[in-house]
C-alpha cells in the first residue's frame, strides 16, 4: 500500500508511547495477557479495532508505513484500547528470538507482490511462514485472507513445504460477521465484487 507521507505522523507516533511501542518487551504486562494476538500489515486498523474489542486480551498491530500507522494510532486516541502498535517492518520486529508465543496471527490482504521475482517479499514467503509457525502456541492459529489469486496460490504452495496444516480453506469466503471483522481492503474488494480467499492454519 502506498500512502502520501503525512508530516504529522512521525511526531504523533513519537508522542503517543502509551499506544505506540518501539519493540517487544516480553516481560511487559501487555504481553502477559491472553489471548495474545498479532496482526502484521494492519493498515489503518479497521480490523484490529473491531477484533481487539471482540477478543479481549492484548493485540499487537504491526504496520511499517509511518503515515498509515499514524492514522491507526490517531483512531485510538483517548480510547480505552488493548491495541499496541509497532511502526516497523515485521522482519525487524522479530529479527531476534523472543520467548513470546501468540494465540492468533492475522494477515489481511497482505501486499501481493505479483511478479514472480518478488515472491520473497511476500509475507507468506517460506521463511516468514516458518517464523509465524515458531511464534504460535501449539494450539495457535494463523488466519490469512486475500483477494489476490497470485498471493493465494503462492501461499498454498509455500504451505505445502512448511510445517503448517490447513485447518480451513475457503476458495471463495463468505464473510462471517459472528467470527470475523472486515478490514479496509476487504471492504474495498467486496465493493468491487472480487472473490475473497481465506485460510486458517494450525500446527
Ligand atoms: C494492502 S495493505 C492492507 C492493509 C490492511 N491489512 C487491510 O486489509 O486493509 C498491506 C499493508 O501491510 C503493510 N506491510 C506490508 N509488508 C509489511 C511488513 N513486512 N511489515 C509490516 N507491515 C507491512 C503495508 O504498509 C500496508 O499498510
Amino acid at each position: 500500500m502506498r500512502s502520501r507521507r503525512k508530516k504529522w505522523a512521525a511526531p504523533y507516533l513519537e508522542a503517543h508511547k502509551e499506544i505506540v511501542i518501539e519493540k517487544i518487551d516480553a516481560q511487559d504486562k501487555f504481553f502477559l495477557s491472553r489471548p495474545l494476538v498479532l496482526e502484521v500489515g494492519a493498515g489503518k486498523g479497521d480490523f484490529a479495532i473491531a477484533m481487539s474489542e471482540r477478543l479481549g486480551g492484548s493485540y499487537l498491530a504491526i504496520e511499517r508505513d509511518v503515515s498509515i500507522a499514524g492514522t491507526m494510532a490517531r483512531r485510538l486516541e483517548n480510547k480505552e484500547t488493548n491495541i499496541r502498535i509497532i511502526n516497523d517492518d515485521f522482519d525487524n520486529v522479530f529479527s531476534e528470538d523472543i520467548s513470546l508465543r501468540f494465540d492468533a496471527i492475522y494477515l489481511n490482504f497482505s501486499d501481493p507482490w505479483p511478479k514472480k521475482k518478488q515472491g520473497k517479499r511476500r509475507l507468506t514467503a517460506s521463511s516468514r511462514l516458518d517464523k509465524f509457525y515458531s511464534l504460535l502456541l501449539d494450539e495457535g492459529k494463523l488466519y490469512f485472507k486475500t483477494d489476490s489469486d497470485i498471493l493465494y496460490e503462492s501461499t498454498l504452495e509455500n504451505i505445502e513445504s512448511s510445517k503448517f496444516k490447513i485447518l480451513e480453506r475457503y476458495d471463495v469466503y463468505v464473510f462471517d460477521e459472528k467470527e470475523d471483522a472486515m478490514s479496509e481492503y476487504e471492504r474495498k474488494a467486496r465493493d468491487k465484487g472480487l472473490a475473497i480467499h481465506k485460510l486458517v492454519l494450525g500446527k
